[in-house]
């Protein structure tokens, strides 16, 4: 029987490099996304080197997009032992000024997606009795506090304490699930324009471009990113994670110090 990994956000990005990095081992890989081109190109491209791969066009933000995942997940190969929680959106600016559309689009994707991931997977995972994994993708700014990316460290900070507190309920309960809450620094990814996979029905029409102007613009955001961790070096961090047992995966250590900077300051 062959390990089960399942992947949101798979298509680029992050997930893209768990995809390979699991496929490498053996394991078969459900890749979701919302994006129907890259999913296709890497359903081909893994299924090209051998990998037994089944890809669900999913938007983690809608509840029964995610069911049907987990149905045709469980359909195809009866079991899951890796769920990654790991689709994700950006866009900034002031807290203050976004939009009632800004709001509902980031937390939809980060922290509905996982709300959904957890709901839809969890009592499936209980039930099957077999050790798995669940990797949720926070960021290092789901720990620390600052200006910028507001409703994004609303939605990090949340995967935090939603991972911890799964975590700790599924270790009273005594069951074989261990969770890993992924919290990287920059990672080369296309996340900078997730813009494009923005719905309609959440569009701010006229302040579309402005919005990814403003993310590009701040902080030099752009050129940070670029000389950031490849998705390779993070899937092969998450691979080790799971293999250790390690709950916070950290991608950049030297980050943690932000981390002690807020505590100190809550501490006094
Ligand atoms: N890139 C970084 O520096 C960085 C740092 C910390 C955390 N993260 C987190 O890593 C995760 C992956 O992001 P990435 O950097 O690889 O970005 P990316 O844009 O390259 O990949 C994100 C993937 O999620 C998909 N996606 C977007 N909306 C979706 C939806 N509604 N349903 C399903 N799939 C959807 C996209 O199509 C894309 O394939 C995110 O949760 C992100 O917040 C990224």
């Amino acid at each position: 029987m062959h390990t089960v990994a399942v992947i949101t956000g798979a298509a680029r990005g992050i997930g893209r490099g768990l995809a390979e990095r699991f496929a490498a081992e053996g394991m078969a890989v459900v890749l979701a996304d919302i994006e129907e081109e890259p999913l296709a190109n890497l359903e081909a491209d893994l299924c090209a080197k051998g990998a037994t791969v089944l890809a669900v066009k999913t938007d983690v933000s809608n509840a029964e997009d995610v069911e049907n995942l987990a149905v045709q997940t469980y359909d195809t190969f009866g079991a899951v032992h890796i769920l990654c929680n790991n689709a994700g959106v950006v866009c900034s600016r002031p807290i203050w000024e976004h939009t009632v559309a800004d709001w509902e689009w980031v937390l939809g994707v980060n922290l509905w997606g996982v709300i959904h991931g957890i709901r839809t997977f969890v009592p499936r995972m209980l039930a099957q009795d077999t050790e798995c994994h669940i990797v949720n993708t926070a960021s290092i700014l789901g720990l620390v506090r600052g200006p910028g990316e507001g409703i994004y460290k609303v939605s990090k900070h949340g995967v935090v304490t939603l991972s911890e507190t799964l975590a700790d309920e599924l270790a009273q309960k005594g069951s074989q699930i261990q969770v890993h809450v992924l919290c990287p620094g920059w990672v080369r990814t296309g996340i900078l324009d997730s813009v494009r996979n923005r719905p309609d029905a959440l569009q701010n029409p006229t302040e579309k471009t402005q919005l990814q102007q403003t993310i590009g613009a701040s902080r030099n955001v752009r050129a940070e990113m670029e000389a950031g961790m490849s998705p390779v070096e993070v899937a092969e961090h998450v691979y080790k994670a799971i293999q250790t047992g390690t709950f916070y995966i950290f991608t950049h250590p030297e980050h943690k110090t932000w981390i002690q900077v807020r505590m100190e300051s809550i501490l006094g």
